[in-house]
């Protein structure tokens, strides 16, 4: 299971991304949690090139955009495809989503030819499951006062507001795997809600496994489903959090 968190800079997302990471190991299950740009070691050092105000002239839209791509595609198939196929359930700190709000809206692409790159960055995978932290663009501001701007960071309101269409835009376009969060209540009350989804979801996809696996097999039926003993999942816990 693919979960990804976001929302503008300052909203939360990467606690909260932390906190449903560090409760799914608390219960038992094999649970990745990696960041974008980043988490390898090439796209880590792609991480450096986009978001290092003092690196470089002045990065074109297009450059940035295949470069927030290039790092996608490493971490989807060094990382993210062969966990996913050993059924961990992986975390990751922004995904495609962001890529439509900053370089589609924020930017200004074309949002086809940014569908099709992250098509291709991903192989098609699309997460389970998504958080997007939404909190007003003033607080987003304040809470970020004093940390030191990264290039991304450093633009304009102007940029952010479009970003922040460009997610609610999502949010509306993908209600099924979009959960629109207020980032304005506390901590604990959000990581409850995001908790109870992340819990939900787990029990469907379960349920959903389990009856393919009743099934009698057809050729290509259950291809790529692994044996019931495979999962990771501890599904008393689950079920008890679900009664509770
Ligand atoms: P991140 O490390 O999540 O920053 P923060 O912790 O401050 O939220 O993301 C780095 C920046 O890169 C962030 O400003 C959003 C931007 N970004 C894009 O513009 N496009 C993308 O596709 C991704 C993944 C991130």
């Amino acid at each position: 299971m693919l979960i990804t968190f976001e929302g503008i800079d300052g909203c939360g997302k990467s606690s909260q991304a932390k906190l449903t990471a560090d409760r799914l190991r608390e219960q038992g299950f094999e649970c990745l949690l990696v960041r974008e740009p980043g988490g390898t070691e090439l796209s880590e050092h792609i991480r450096t090139l986009l978001l290092d105000a003092k690196h470089h002239a002045p990065l074109a839209a297009e450059a940035e955009l295949l470069l927030f791509a290039a790092s996608r595609a490493q971490l989807v198939r060094e990382t993210i495809e062969p966990a996913l196929a050993r059924n961990a359930i992986v975390i990751c700190d922004r995904f495609t989503d962001s890529t439509i709000a900053y370089q589609g809206y924020g930017r200004g692409l074309p949002l086809a030819y940014i569908r099709s790159i992250n098509d291709l960055a991903t192989g098609g995978l699309v997460p389970d499951l998504t958080f997007l932290i939404d909190v007003p663009l003033e607080l987003a501001i304040r809470r970020r006062k004093g940390m030191g701007d990264d290039r991304m960071e450093s633009e304009g309101k102007l940029f952010f507001s479009h970003v922040v269409q460009g997610y609610m835009a999502l949010g509306q376009k993908h209600p099924d795997r979009i959960h629109v969060i207020d980032g304005t209540d506390s901590m604990e009350d959000i990581h409850h809600t995001i908790t109870r989804l992340v819990e939900y979801e787990l029990g469907n996809d379960l349920r959903h496994a389990h009856r393919m696996l009743d099934q009698p097999r057809r050729a290509g039926s259950v291809s790529g489903l692994p044996a019931t003993g495979d999962y990771h999942y501890d599904f008393e816990s689950i079920a008890e959090s679900l009664t509770t």
